[in-house]
């Protein structure tokens, strides 16, 4: 098969969020430390109606609906996932329960973790899936999802939540480049999750910024290998129309626009490198030992910051306005960049994409975008997300904070009736009635 990669995309988020100034003033922190050095505006939160499930059967719900796409044709479906509630069973079989009443159970696939890396992996299954020998025929459908929640600290305001179903398949829009794919994966305690009884990781903030930043460095240098190779010309970030990432933070991926921009200039030959006057005492920097240095840092923010305006702000909308979805940060990105252009912009574009999970296990890829009709279709059907952005409820720090309580008192209570009001929930939302005696979930529809 031919063009194999993205043909529908669905997000779907919280109905409420925290506005992070009032946070700052709530925290006692000074003003601005979440909102200019972190980049965010707004964290969307759940309550205790909502788990992994439900944000998972609403989206698959909502994408089937909306393209008007029937059981029968999903022969593969696969959960991107750190947001584990049970250490068998996977949530994969939980939304069999939207296809075996339509007499649907032959559907492969599972759930895949590793931190914010798991939808990656599973997307990558998927369109190994479509291009290998095992493919039937059917699309593939894969989900990612998290809620992520901080305890109380720095870590707090870098939370959110919100899942990504995208339907998998050839002929696509969004097309996956082959043969040019950065990989980097190492063993590292930056943030993990080894306490089963808490929704919260243990994270050394520094460490993952760190290890981010290698991981960027290190798949980037490896795509841009492959790439030149395959394409027989050179490769930087001048050849690429949006840049994508996983976003922690909005801040973090500033930040690493203007990493990519210090790789470009390392890779360049040192001759080059020294005839460029504003940047000639970073002749001789060393790549791992620039993470934290900030007159490099500087420069090479003000070097890319044309670059990050145009190719990389659109991609933040998402972000700033729900926080870090985890597995599904990197695809909020893709949907705000498509949102925020028109179809005959977006035509023809080439986006680069970094994909990094803790632990750590990492991606940089690309894509192209195939003008078709399957191409506006796309783009008409994410007309919603901006104003349903908008539509969500404020709610008081107080609230927040109360509310990450209830949840992280009843994370594993059994049985358990939830007290959340759905009042306010959008129309298609899954939410949870009841955990039996059994720890069985049930659930109901807004
Ligand atoms: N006005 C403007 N900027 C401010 C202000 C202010 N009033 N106060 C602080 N800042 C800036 C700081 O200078 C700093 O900027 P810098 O990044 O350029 O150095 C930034 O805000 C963050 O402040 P810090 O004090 O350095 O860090 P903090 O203790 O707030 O922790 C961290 C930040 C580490 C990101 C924390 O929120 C965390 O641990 N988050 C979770 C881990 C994470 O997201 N890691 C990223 C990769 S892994 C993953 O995806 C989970």
């Amino acid at each position: 098969p031919e063009d194999v990669g993205i043909l529908a995309l669905e997000i779907i988020f919280p109905s409420q969020y925290v506005d992070q100034t009032e946070l700052e003033q709530f925290d006692g922190v000074s003003s601005g430390k979440y909102t200019i050095g972190l980049g965010q505006q707004r964290m969307g939160f759940c309550n205790d109606r909502e788990d992994i499930h439900s944000l998972c059967l609403t989206v698959v719900d909502n994408l089937l609906k909306r393209y008007n796409i029937k059981p029968q044709e999903i022969g593969r479906l696969e959960v991107g996932t750190e947001t584990i509630i049970d250490k068998s069973k996977s949530v994969k079989t939980v939304l069999m329960q939207l296809f075996e009443p339509h007499g649907v159970t032959d559907i492969e696939g599972i759930d895949t973790t590793n931190a914010c890396y798991g939808g990656t992996a599973a997307l990558m299954n998927a369109i190994s899936w479509v291009e290998s020998s095992s493919w039937n025929g059917r699309y593939a459908l894969v989900v990612a999802g998290d809620i992520a929640v901080y305890a109380k600290g720095a870590a707090r305001p870098t939370g959110g939540s919100g899942a990504v179903a995208m339907l998998v398949g050839p002929n696509a829009p969004l097309v996956f480049d082959r043969g040019v794919k950065g990989y980097f994966f190492k063993h590292a305690y930056d943030f993990y999750k080894p306490d089963l009884t808490s929704e919260y990781p243990i994270v050394d903030g520094k460490l993952s910024v760190q290890c981010y930043l290698e991981a960027l460095d290190k798949c980037y240098q490896l795509y841009c290998q492959n790439a030149e190779k395959k394409w027989q010309k050179p490769v930087d970030i001048g050849k690429f129309d949006g840049l994508l990432f996983h976003t922690p933070y909005c801040k973090l991926v500033q930040k690493s626009v203007g990493r990519l921009a210090l790789n470009d200039y390392m890779r360049l030959p040192k001759d080059k490198r020294a005839a460029l006057p504003e940047l000639q005492k970073f002749v001789d920097v060393e790549l791992s030992k620039t993470y934290f240095d900030r007159d490099v840092e500087k420069a090479f923010l003000t070097s890319s910051s044309e670059v990050f305006a145009k190719k990389t702000k659109p991609s933040l909308l998402v972000a700033t306005n729900l926080g870090n979805m985890y597995t599904a940060s990197l695809y909020g990105g893709l949907v705000s960049y498509l949102v925020s252009k028109d179809v005959s912009e977006l035509a023809g574009n080439r986006l680069g994409l970094f994909s990094y999970g803790s632990g750590l296990a990492s991606c940089f890829y690309s894509v192209t975008i195939k003008d078709s009709p399957a191409l506006k279709t796309l783009i008409k059907n994410l007309s919603y997300v901006k104003p349903l952005l908008e539509k969500r409820v404020k709610v008081a720090p107080e609230k927040f904070e109360a509310t990450l309580e209830l949840r992280q008192h009843n994370a594993h209570k059994f049985p358990y009736e939830p007290i959340s009001d759905v009042s306010n929930f959008f129309p298609g939302t899954y939410y949870l009635t009841k955990v039996d005696e059994q720890h069985r979930r049930s659930y109901s529809k807004v």
